[in-house]
């Protein structure tokens, strides 16, 4: 099929606000957009400004009223328990509602923030829905972060409400939320007025009913056999839909702010165009609520355009083996699906030879979206011909909300270059600059930037800190948004996402700051001075790897230190982090003025070429990084460019 991709992109060009316009329109709007965009609104702008709607009416109600209301819209499978569940938007209506009641019986409504810290289970979802019903902001903490994470986003959101489980399911192990839960609302300085719980049979969990916690199903339970009808609130399309908390180059995390107007029209028109897929067809992101493609792709995206969407609790391996993907894909005719490269760098190292996947019947599935981190050519290539069908690398984060370049299924396939996730999508202009902000020639690694305005989906700042926004997004390179990407595009106008200018890693699919573990180090008494860096990993991409300078006169194992600090780091931001190997080094590599040469060491730890910092205070200790990278298993073959 030729591709419309060129002229589809191009009308945008021509007409921004035509396109926009266009895609608005299946929509439903209780007061349609009459303006498109405003560009004196806002801190760069606003989409759909004066219109009003509500995203939850669009994700169901919208559905039923088309009659219909009997289709499947959510697919709940446990590979941690074996548990399945199965609702239709009639059923999600009566379930959303219900939560929407409790919420409003707890005096929730529009605007208030709740913080929604759940496992991968159907009420997660339920919740985020009662939250937008209500004109209500959610914020989803993601189970893998602590207390202490936890806590700084309470704080920061003032969450009237937490909703909760008492646990989570990780291969192995139950994971005790409630505790988590305690400790975060002890240390949060703003409180909430209340935390519903969902009792899991795995653990039940105390409540204290004293600091006003609440049985989730209990609560719920009452309002279904009462019947009670919440109608959806009309928000302005302006309004707030949710605040998800990311990595920023601080411990202290950003609130990335999703309106509800242009989220709904960008997600909507990227179900069909990018994705490929048609209402009533099956969907499925295998990630998690807690990240921005479980929001845009496990809750709204599909939902939205009528598609049911598959909830996964498991894993890719071990749960309870490298097939549990292709039963999913198998048993609920999944069209279309997205996870990260690193879900298949792991089934690909269990299941090489792809045995596991000719057990099951794929026929129905059309194409497999890799994003979340650079997806290595290999795993791709592996993709391609154990399954099939076409595997696309798209590029984008949780600041954009969706996809800036792909390859887009719905308009018809572009040729595949391995290394690239192709070419912007309609909304985006991206382009690469040098660090005086300079467009650079075809081909030039630089920085990956977003002329302005951002198109409908994107944050609109962050949570309460518009100067934020302005100082880390929009001022180094003026009328453009800095991806924090570097990359380049070839003269075919393919883009290249090579690496990340700032402290941020991709470890397992999931953005941390180096930054965040660095101060969380540095809290250990026995600590002078740290470092932490992204070094290359066969199966996650990266891993954090930390680098500790004793203080004076510290006596005790070393040993004993590096698992003191690595069990600090795990309980002040939590498993996820997957901080497991510290060095303990004499000194660190720093230039004159005393800034940290990170860069370098990760080159030298990645086996990577580098150049001598022509601004370094003491060459040697670069040798003495590598020595101990050596010694630990690390630092491929490094290669010194030039003295
Ligand atoms: N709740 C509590 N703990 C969690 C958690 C959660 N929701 N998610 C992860 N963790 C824990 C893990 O149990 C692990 O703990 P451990 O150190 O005690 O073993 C730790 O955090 C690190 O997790 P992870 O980096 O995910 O490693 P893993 O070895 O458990 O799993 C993969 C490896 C590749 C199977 C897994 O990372 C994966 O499925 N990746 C795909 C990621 C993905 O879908 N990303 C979403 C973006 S599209
Ligand atoms: P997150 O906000 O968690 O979605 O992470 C976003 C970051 O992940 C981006 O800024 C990139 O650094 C990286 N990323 C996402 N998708 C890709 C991709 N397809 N190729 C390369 N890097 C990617």
């Amino acid at each position: 099929m030729q591709s419309d991709y060129k002229k589809v992109y191009e009308a945008w060009q021509n007409d921004p606000e035509a396109f926009w316009r266009e895609a608005a329109e299946p929509l439903f709007w209780f007061k349609p957009p009459e303006t498109i965009f405003s560009a004196k609104d806002g801190v760069y702008g606003r989409w759909f400004a004066g219109a009003e709607t509500n995203t939850c009416y669009n994700c169901i109600d919208r559905h039923v009223a088309a009659g219909r209301g009997a289709q499947r819209a959510l697919i709940f499978d446990s590979a941690m328990t074996g548990e399945k569940r199965f609702f239709s938007f009639d059923q999600l209506l009566e379930e959303v509602q219900a939560i929407a009641a409790v919420l409003q019986n707890l005096g929730v409504g529009k605007g208030d923030r709740v913080v929604i810290y759940m496992p991968m289970v159907p009420e997660a979802i339920f919740s985020m829905l009662a939250c937008a019903r209500l004109g209500a902001i959610h914020s989803v903490v993601f189970g893998g972060f602590a207390a202490h994470e936890l806590a700084t986003r309470l704080d920061d959101s003032q969450a009237k409400v937490v909703i909760s489980a008492s646990c989570g399911l990780e291969p192995g192990r139950v994971v005790p939320y409630k505790p988590l839960l305690d400790q975060a609302v002890d240390m949060a300085k703003v409180k909430p007025d209340c935390c519903l719980v969902l009792q899991r049979d795995q653990l039940h969990a105390a409540l204290r009913y004293e600091h006003g916690d609440m049985d989730f199903a209990q609560a719920v339970e009452v309002e279904k056999v009462k019947g009670t009808a919440v109608a959806c609130v009309p928000v302005a399309a302006t309004d707030p839909l949710y605040v998800l908390y990311t990595s920023g180059t601080t411990g202290q995390p950003k609130g990335v702010v999703r309106d509800n107007g242009g989220h709904m029209v960008a997600l909507y028109w990227s179900m069909r165009n990018i994705y490929g897929v048609l209402p009533g067809e099956t969907f499925w992101a295998a990630s998690d609520i807690g990240w921005v493609v479980g929001h845009s792709y496990i809750v709204y995206g599909p939902l939205l355009a009528g598609n049911a969407t598959v909830v996964f609790e498991g894993k890719p391996v071990g749960t309870p083996d490298a097939g549990t993907y292709w039963r999913i894909i198998q048993d609920y005719d999944v069209k279309s699906m997205f996870t990260a490269p690193t879900a298949f760098r792991a089934i690909r190292r269990d299941d090489p030879q792809g045995d596991l996947i000719r057990r099951y019947d794929l026929s129905g599935f059309r194409a497999l979206f890799l994003a979340g981190e650079r997806a290595d050519s290999e795993t791709i290539k592996w993709a391609e011909q154990q399954l099939n069908v076409p595997v696309i690398d798209h590029w984008w984060q949780t600041e954009t909300g969706w996809p800036v370049a792909a390859n887009p299924a719905g308009l018809g396939f572009l040729p595949v270059k391995y290394g690239s996730p192709a070419c912007p999508m309609p909304g985006y202009t991206v382009e690469v600059v040098d660090d005086a902000g300079h467009p650079v020639a075809a081909g030039t690694l630089g920085n990956i930037v977003i002329k302005l305005p951002l198109p409908p989906g994107c944050l609109v700042s962050f949570w309460n800190a518009d100067e934020r926004f302005r100082s880390t997004c929009l001022e180094e390179f003026p009328g453009y948004y800095k991806t924090a990407d570097a990359g380049l595009i070839d003269e075919d106008g393919y883009i290249f996402v090579m690496a990340r200018t700032d402290d941020i890693i991709n470890c397992a699919g999931h953005r941390l700051s180096t930054g965040a573990m660095e101060e969380v180090c540095a809290m250990h008494p026995d600590v002078a001075e740290c470092a932490v860096i992204g070094v290359a990993d066969a199966l996650k991409g990266q891993i954090p790897c930390g680098f500790l300078v004793l203080k004076h006169r510290v006596e005790r194992d070393p040993r004993l230190i590096s698992r003191e600090v690595i069990d600090l780091v795990r309980t002040e931001i939590g498993p996820v982090a997957a901080f497991k190997a510290v060095m303990i080094v004499e000194r660190l590599p720093k230039t004159r003025s005393g800034k940290i040469l990170r860069g370098t060491m990760q080159k030298i730890a990645d086996g990577m070429p580098w150049n001598m910092p022509a601004t370094i205070d003491d060459p040697a200790i670069l040798d003495e990084i590598r020595d101990i990278l050596r010694e630990n298993g690390y630092a491929g073959n490094p290669t010194m460019l030039s003295a």
